[in-house]
């Protein structure tokens, strides 16, 4: 039972971010404010850009001398490419590329109004770093860490005044990733985190609230993405370019990912598992992969190294992902006027000649089509042998998550052992007669969308119980920071909590252990209204 009613429930989870407090507004650093930026490498060089795009001064220090001249050159560079694109006047691109300087040592920040600091990921680095910035910059000179990982808090206690220090956590590459997570350590206080926040804003980010806690938003609430597909890799559920597949062209994601730990670097995603994974204590859920660590062992890192879960290069041959060929067509289908698959493949089967008969809505089965004595069934979590058995359709073919079934352009299925081969082809008949390609996976439950879809859910519905975000900004994060095509917690609020809880319980009796464990907030939203998002949240 809920402990207080659904509204202010509801209230609590939209409008408190940061662990209950209630945050104030402030003004954006002011245009004709110093921006320093210490460290000059991939991510410094891109907030310089940001900020100077926005107006400021902006002045770069590194310890490497030569990474100073490098950053102002590239950004320099940037700004052209902008203006021959039409999108910078080459007014504009030449007075921000006059706002860049370079500081020959760190004494030259003292006029700074903020200083950015995105050196060496090195607790005592950072530490040490901060401890002399404070002794060169004025009392109203804001602080911030663009840390990926480490503890805003940590990083503070080194500080005279902890409670200057924010995470401003941009994304890579900077001047295009639109999110900043804004991240208060135990000692931030109010009026820094909200100058932060503003001048996020106005230098046309969306920012976020968030605790520091491992991961953050965005690094911890992602890791199923990738836990899930290791997991199936690892169980031989499907190949990579298959499981990629299904995610893009079912699940809407832009990137599969394998395509994704590919373009990071299998050492980068590795790293930061393992940081995650210790940082929480070696909670199972969170467990990295072997298969990951026996490829970072080989050297087999990604584009990087012209090898990971892919060949790269010139001579690499694209990997195909497993479709099934052609299947009969049947002539006849049963499907009920509700359920997403079932009124998609009406739509979709208009035209094609099948028959279309209108069903009855089962007891048994929420989403489903009958096709001769195939059932063809959303997934439920169970695996299609387990369900097969339970519910008495020997002939039982499961279909994935789609994020859009009337658009989906790819399905995954999975068939029950007890499912006869001609059974088993009049599904995937029917799907490809909707316009599916369809690829078969191995019989796990949940197959690879829906568990997806089911665990980032269940991460980003944790994160809000432990007050790291409001619901909206969780789902605001995932969306412009890693790309999302939607937010985990709306995208559970529209399948249904009831459905996600059903799906976590199901996987989790098939594999035991902790890792599926149903978040707490999902199971209370069950019993009262089901909702993540308020009213008045977008
Ligand atoms: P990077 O290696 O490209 O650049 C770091 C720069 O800091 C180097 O040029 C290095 O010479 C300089 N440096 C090291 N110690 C210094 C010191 N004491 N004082 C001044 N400069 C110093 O690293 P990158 O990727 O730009 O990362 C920087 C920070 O941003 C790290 O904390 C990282 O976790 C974080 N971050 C990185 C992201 C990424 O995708 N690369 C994304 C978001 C955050």
């Amino acid at each position: 039972m809920l402990g207080m009613d659904a509204p202010r429930l509801r209230r609590r989870l939209d409008k408190e971010p940061t662990g209950g407090m209630t945050l104030m507004t402030s003004d954006a650093l002011p245009q004709s404010s110093l921006v320093a930026v210490i460290g000059s490498g991939t991510m410094g060089a891109g907030i310089a850009q940001v900020a100077a795009a926005s107006g400021h001064p902006v002045l770069l220090y590194d310890t490497r001398a030569e990474a100073v001249p490098a950053a102002i050159q590239g950004v320099c560079q940037n700004f052209q490419r902008l203006c021959s694109k039409g999108k910078l006047s080459a007014e504009s691109a030449e007075r921000a590329s006059g706002r860049l300087r370079a500081a020959a040592n760190l004494r030259e920040i003292g006029r700074a109004g903020i200083v950015i600091e995105a050196v060496v990921e090195d607790l005592e680095v950072k530490q040490q770093l901060f401890r002399e910035v404070e002794r060169i910059v004025g009392a109203n000179c804001l602080l911030a860490t663009n840390t990926s990982s480490l503890s805003v808090s940590a990083i503070a206690a080194a500080l005279r005044a902890p409670q200057r220090l924010v995470g401003m956590h941009f994304f890579n590459p900077a001047p295009l990733m639109e999110l900043v997570e804004v991240i208060g350590g135990l000692a931030t206080d109010q009026q820094s985190l909200a100058a932060i926040y503003a001048t996020a804003a106005a230098w046309g980010k969306t920012p976020v609230y968030a605790k520091s806690t491992p991961g953050f938003i965005v690094n911890r609430v992602a890791r199923p993405f990738y836990g899930e597909a290791l997991l199936l890799l690892t169980e031989q559920a499907a190949s990579p370019a298959t499981i990629d597949s299904v995610m893009r062209e079912s699940g809407g994601f832009r990137m599969g990912p394998f395509e994704l730990m590919d373009l990071v670097g299998l050492d980068v995603g590795f790293a930061v598992s393992q940081s995650i994974f210790n940082a929480f204590f070696g909670d199972p859920r969170y467990r990295p992969s072997l298969i990951q660590q026996e490829m970072v062992r080989a050297g087999y890192l990604g584009r990087k190294a012209g090898r990971g879960f892919y060949e790269h290069g010139e001579n690499a041959r694209p990997a195909q992902p497993s479709t099934e060929p052609l299947a009969p067509r049947p002539n006849r289908v049963v499907a009920p006027s509700e359920g997403r698959l079932a009124v998609a493949l009406t739509k979709r089967l208009a035209g094609t000649g099948i028959e279309i008969v209108s069903g009855r809505p089962r007891h048994d089965c929420k989403d489903w089509a009958e096709v001769g004595d195939t059932m063809v069934a959303v997934t439920d979590g169970r695996s299609a042998t387990k369900r097969a058995r339970e519910t008495g359709h020997r002939n039982l073919v499961l279909v994935d998550l789609a994020l859009d079934y009337t658009k989906a352009t790819r399905v995954a299925v999975t068939a029950a052992s007890t499912c006869d081969e001609r059974a088993y082809l009049s599904a995937v008949g029917l799907l490809q007669a909707a316009g599916f390609a369809v690829s078969r996976l191995k019989d796990v439950p949940g197959i690879a969308v829906m568990r997806t879809v089911a665990m980032l859910a269940n991460e980003a519905a944790d994160a809000v119980n432990q007050g790291i975000a409001t619901a909206a900004d969780v789902d605001t994060a995932m969306r412009k920071g890693v790309n999302y095509p939607r937010g985990p917690l709306e995208w559970a609020e529209e399948l249904g909590l009831e459905t996600i809880q059903t799906v976590l319980a199901h996987i989790g009796a098939h594999y035991g252990g902790e890792r599926y464990r149903i978040s707490p907030l999902i199971r209370q939203l069950v019993s009262s209204d089901g909702k993540f998002h308020g009213p008045l949240i977008p």
